[in-house]
């Protein structure tokens, strides 16, 4: 096999790393009931129409997740994939309001991953970012408490902030208040736009949330004129193949707009968003567009000049 290229990875769910197999361990070690009697019981179930429809499995099997032990666990094991896969520093979101909302403290996530985050250099050859993302169909009144909740974590363990969860319907703007925040306390600022939504939502977290980092960003292509100021501005955008196929967004993956993102100029980048869901870690994304060397060698660049990383460090991978 050949050696996977050095990469950072950029666009990466950490609940959506749970691999069926640790999803029923855990269940069983929490007393949790889940309706899948088997891993390919569960894996069958990995078929989605759309957003929403992966978003509801995505949130029922977060079921599991329940203790400080569940979260370092789900992230050593992502970290330890990552890093066959050739990733050198990875930027993870994680979803706070879906734990809290099922009881589960901001302290036991939050430990939780901060453990197997601080032993990621040492352990797995990874350094890491942890980027604390809003949930856009939630209110933004409840982005404010959990925000204001997670500050003792600030500049030591979250670096970031970020907004996922279903798009159509539900645009950035009400989540400006909460980034204003973000960025006066330090804070980098990253949204997803552009996946199913329109480039107005593109446009609109640049705007209105001062993003610095659009995620996803496929739909930017229908106009022009923000293609032009994405190139103008340098904003790296954080596209993920197979997830686009997987959702629907892509009809397959030779139809997917990646070769003229990068045609167009734009400073694209390639990650898995849910790598357990969506059939493949990083490699298998770069694998799967079928790139020439120099293409895999240019979106790898690309991923540590979009990094959150001091330039000294930032220099190192280059
Ligand atoms: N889009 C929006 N929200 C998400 C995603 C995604 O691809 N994955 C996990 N939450
Ligand atoms: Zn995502």
């Amino acid at each position: 096999m050949t050696v996977p290229v050095p990469k950072a990875e950029l666009h990466l769910h950490i609940e959506g790393t749970l691999e069926p197999e640790a999803a029923l361990a855990c269940a069983a070690r929490n007393g949790v009931e889940l309706p899948f009697a088997s891993a390919d019981a569960l894996r069958a179930a990995y078929s989605f129409t759309d957003l929403a429809s992966f978003l509801d499995l995505y949130y029922a099997l977060m079921a599991v997740l329940r203790t400080e032990r569940d979260f370092t666990e789900l992230a050593d094991a992502y970290l330890a994939r990552a890093a066959a896969q050739g990733v050198r520093h990875a930027e993870i979101f994680f979803d706070p309001q879906a734990h809290l909302a099922r009881g589960v403290a901001l302290a036991t996530v939050l430990d939780g991953l901060g453990a197997a985050l601080a032993a990621a250099p040492a352990r797995h050859g990874i350094t890491t970012r942890l980027i604390m993302c809003f949930l856009r169909d939630r209110p933004a009144a409840e982005a404010l408490e959990v925000f204001e909740a997670a500050r003792p974590w600030f500049g030591t363990l979250v670096t970031g902030v970020g907004l996922d969860s279903a798009e159509v319907g539900n645009p950035p703007a009400p989540f400006a208040e909460v980034f204003g925040r973000a960025r006066d306390a330090g804070l980098r600022r990253v949204a997803h736009a552009g996946e199913e939504g329109p480039p107005a939502y593109v446009r609109e977290v640049l705007d209105v949330l001062g993003a610095e980092r659009v995620d996803h960003g496929i739909r930017s292509l229908e106009d022009p004129e923000l293609v032009a100021r994405l190139v103008r501005e340098r904003v790296p955008l954080t596209v993920c193949p197979l997830s686009n196929v997987r959702l629907r967004c892509v009809p397959d993956l030779a139809a997917h707009p990646l070769p003229r993102m990068l045609d167009a100029g734009l400073l694209v980048t390639v990650n898995s968003d849910d790598p357990s869901y969506f059939g493949g870690y990083i490699e298998d994304n770069y694998a799967a567009l079928g790139l020439d060397d120099e293409t895999s060698r240019l979106l790898a660049a690309n991923s540590f000049r979009a990094a959150f990383l001091p330039e000294d460090e930032r220099a190192a991978h280059l």
